[in-house]
């Protein structure tokens, strides 16, 4: 399978290589004046070539406003967002159109069905990113063919609608589309939330199968116990802010933040979440103080 793909896992460190997405001071908010509602505040992260960051938060915390912003969909009120080198706080529409054409970054929506329109087939959503690049119609055929098959799906779905498919082969056709430009990063919001275990199981897998061939990944999660197998390092937001972040391995065990500690004590399948019932009572209680 690693055959085909053109991407190589990057030489040297990740902290020489230049980051693939840095994010400084980001603050959003919605709405206007008296409701105005700040989103995000203050947040900073760096996603080095090829690196898994998992973002973690409860809620409401911001974590799908961070991806639409890095996306160009919301707008930030302060801070600056640089893709691949290119700062593109300032960018106006053409701008942001042409950056998502060339598809460096790609997003799969937190509902499958936003990230597939639903009249066209799915043939049609997997070749559409390569045909506005103008790539020839038979070669975006057989790219899309090939990753079809990458996320283990068969052929003949391709004639179908999205809304003839079921929840886990909708998300799959979204990680597909989002391959199919061969970006650099690919931000994935709650991309296993709503499937049964099985389908989860295979999409966390085609997931450790993308870093193993250096796409650097975001995936977004209210789940420390999904993204715990697959981050390199984890970022953890609460309220707008950002709680915390480090290697998955330090946050895992040794969080900082109560949010954090909350998390990880209440995660059946990580160790730590043998932690008393009274201690997690008591973070909760300091939470929320
Ligand atoms: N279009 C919008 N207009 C106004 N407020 C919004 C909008 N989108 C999000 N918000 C608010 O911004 C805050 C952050 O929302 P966001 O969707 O980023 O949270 P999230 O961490 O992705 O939550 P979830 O885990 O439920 O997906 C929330 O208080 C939400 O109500
Ligand atoms: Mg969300």
């Amino acid at each position: 399978m690693t055959t085909e793909l053109s991407k190589e896992k990057p030489a040297g460190t990740a902290a020489a290589a230049r980051p693939v997405l840095e994010v400084s001071g980001l603050d959003v908010g919605y709405g206007l004046r008296r409701r105005h509602r700040r989103a995000l505040q203050g947040v900073s992260l760096t996603v080095a070539p090829g690196e898994t960051l998992g973002l973690i938060g409860e809620t409401g915390s911001g974590k799908s406003t961070l991806a639409r912003a890095v996306l160009g969909l919301v707008r930030a009120s302060a801070g600056s967002i640089v893709i691949g080198g290119e700062d593109v706080s300032a960018y106006g529409h053409r701008q942001w159109r042409n950056l998502r054409r060339r598809g460096v970054v790609q997003y799969v929506f937190q509902d499958p069905l936003l990230s597939l329109d639903p009249d066209v087939t799915i043939e049609d959503s997997l070749t559409e990113p390569l045909l506005v690049q103008g790539v020839p119609r038979t070669k975006a055929s057989e790219r899309a063919r090939s990753f079809l098959s990458r996320v283990r799906l068969d052929e003949d779905l391709l004639d179908r609608l999205p809304g003839e498919l079921s929840g886990g082969q909708r998300q799959r056709v979204a990680v597909a589309r989002a391959l199919v430009t061969e970006p650099e990063l690919v931000i994935l919001d709650e991309p296993v939330s709503a499937l049964d275990s099985a389908n989860r199981v295979q999409i966390l897998e085609i997931l450790k199968e993308l870093r193993a061939v250096g796409v650097a990944l975001v995936f977004i999660s209210h789940d420390l116990g999904s993204v715990a197998g697959i981050a390199d390092r984890i970022a953890v937001l609460y309220r707008g802010e950002l709680a915390e972040a480090g290697t998955a391995r330090e946050v895992i065990t040794h969080p900082g933040h109560p949010y954090t500690r909350l998390l990880v004590s209440s995660a059946p399948t990580l160790k730590g979440a043998s932690t008393k019932r009274a201690e997690r009572d008591q973070l909760r209680a300091a939470l929320h103080a």
